[in-house]
């Protein structure tokens, strides 16, 4: 996941967006576990989001696009989008994965010292991030009595995506000792022509890694097979809908939304976030959970190159998530706050290690 080049004895400059609800109160936890473990960075916040667009008209102003590209990396926390469509409105995740062409979103799901997470969990999900329906070409036809969406597949979205894929899954089984494995996911039986696209390229980019091994499941019996064995996976590559909603699915088998990290990565440049979204139901409690954003943040170290950091940052969490103190989601009762200050204090105890 090294997407930005390692830039000894300089300071990072990360761009930081929390965004709307919960978004407000994980981020800077994430931002004070990166200060903790040291990554030598100066933080820029910059402002996104459904409160940004009430109260300036954008909910991606200029100013922050601007500012991301002068920057090494960034951390997002979630944004709230109305279900109906409001003028103006568009979800800035979706257009800063486009712009900054985002193209591979990464969500390692991996199993939790929880009881109710599986056992044996170490899956990663490689999502398309730039097309497919999340073009958002959507048209109302016949008076509003049809609505019509464009799904767009090309050939090289999807073999740019594949090889992520392949790739990732190579280094995943150095790392582990192990092949990899690679789970093509489609769906084209029924629509032949967008999915079948998308299948005819990954396995074109299957050829080339034969010492990586390749099986090909539809979306329907994916989202089955990965509730009832899902430490039989590694990498899942889909396009970028399916890819949402086995992400989510995967989360609920390790112990939720409130664990799980994503990467949006370009050639160049990282992105990192929650899963999860704004959480509006529990948001202003000071009781999310801060570990997905923390998560998050571990992932940013590994795509500026500082593996050592993103380690002592999972081993802390791994050992909070174990010894608690714990959310409510995760069945405790600690506040945000409890849980970023045990998490600080583990990781100060692993720097004093190293
Ligand atoms: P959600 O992920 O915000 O929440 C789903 C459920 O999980 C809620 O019950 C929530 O309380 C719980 N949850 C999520 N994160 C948690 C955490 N860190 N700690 C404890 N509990 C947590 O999804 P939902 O409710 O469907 O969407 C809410 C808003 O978020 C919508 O406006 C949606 O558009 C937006 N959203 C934004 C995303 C982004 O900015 N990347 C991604 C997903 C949703
Ligand atoms: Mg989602």
């Amino acid at each position: 996941m090294n997407v930005a080049v390692n830039k000894q004895n300089l300071l990072y400059k990360i761009g930081v967006i929390p965004g709307d609800g919960i978004g407000q109160e994980v981020t800077p936890v994430a931002v004070d576990v990166l200060r903790a473990a040291g990554l030598p960075a100066t933080y820029i916040e910059l402002e996104a989001g459904w409160d940004t667009f009430q109260a300036t008209g954008s909910a991606l102003p200029d100013a922050t696009l601007a500012a991301l590209t002068g920057c090494d990396g960034a951390i997002f926390g979630a944004v709230s989008s109305p279900s109906g469509s409001v003028p103006g409105y568009a979800s800035p995740i979706i257009a800063l994965r486009k712009a900054l062409d985002l193209y591979a979103n990464l969500r390692p799901i991996r199993s939790a010292p929880l009881l109710q997470s599986r056992v044996g969990v170490d899956l990663l999900i490689v999502r398309e991030n730039t097309e497919c329906l999340y073009v958002k070409e959507e048209r109302l036809e016949d008076d509003g009595r049809r609505a019509v969406a464009t799904r767009v597949i090309t050939a090289d979205a999807s073999t740019r995506i594949a090889r992520k894929a392949f790739d990732l899954a190579r280094a995943r089984a150095n790392a582990r000792g192990r092949r990899g494995f690679v789970t093509i996911v489609h769906k084209a039986n029924v629509l032949s022509v967008s999915d079948g696209l998308f299948r005819a390229c990954a396995l074109a980019v299957a050829e080339e890694y034969s010492d990586v091994a390749v099986e090909e499941q539809l979306v329907d019996s994916m989202a089955y097979r990965l509730i009832l064995e899902p430490e039989r996976y590694d990498v899942i590559v889909a396009p970028n809908l399916y890819g949402d909603i086995l992400s989510d699915e995967a989360a609920a088998l390790t112990g939720g939304l409130g664990l799980v990290p994503s990467a949006n990565a370009g050639d160049g440049f990282a992105l990192v976030e929650p899963v999860h979204g704004s959480a509006p139901d529990i948001a202003g409690q000071g009781i999310a959970n801060p570990v997905a954003s923390v998560r998050a943040a571990a992932l940013l170290c590994a795509a500026l190159g500082q593996e050592t950091m993103a380690a002592v940052i999972e081993e802390a969490v791994t050992h909070v998530l174990a010894h608690g103190p714990r959310t409510r989601d995760l069945g405790g009762n600690a506040t945000t706050q409890a849980v970023a200050e045990a998490i600080i204090e583990q990781v100060n105890r692993l720097k004093m290690k190293d």
